[in-house]
């Protein structure tokens, strides 16, 4: 089994875009910290992110058939998307959505998701360490 640790639009550019709400780390220097700490905790982690929604709703659906678990940043596609929900809707896995900021303290259209009806829990506003206190929660819940 491995975690699937899921990146939606404009992630790529972390570190450079916005630091000021995003911090400073970079994309690669994330999925350094997330290979790290899932070799602490003894686990398979794969990172990923994509500017594409069709691409993100095959590694929805990939992870559906492998019943992996799930770590999504759906970025803005949390405030917009109906297909993603669904294809969300039909894993059986455990899904936590990450947010870097605290959407709930930015703008009225970022305080809806359409991923939380379907995560077990979400994390935001904690900054990249939400990412790795999400595969913490994994490692104690025994999801490795
Ligand atoms: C984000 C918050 C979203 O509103 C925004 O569109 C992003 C990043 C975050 O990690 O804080 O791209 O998901």
């Amino acid at each position: 089994m491995t975690i699937q640790v899921l990146n939606g639009p404009n992630l790529g550019r972390l570190g450079t875009r916005e630091p000021e709400v995003y911090g400073p780390t970079t994309y690669a220097q994330l999925v350094d910290l997330l290979e790290t700490a899932g070799r602490e905790l003894g686990m398979e982690v794969r990172v990923r992110q994509t500017d594409d929604e069709a691409e993100m709703l095959r590694w929805v659906h990939e992870a559906t058939d492998a019943r992996d678990p799930v770590i999504l940043n759906p970025a803005a596609w949390s405030h917009t998307s109906i297909a993603l929900h669904d294809a969300l809707a039909a894993l059986q896995s455990p899904l936590v959505e990450v947010h870097i900021s605290n959407v709930h303290k930015r703008e009225p259209f970022r305080h809806h998701s359409y991923v939380s009806a379907v995560a077990d829990g979400v994390i935001a506003g904690l900054g990249v360490e939400g990412y790795v206190l999400a595969l913490q929660w994994m490692s104690l819940r025994g999801h490795r």
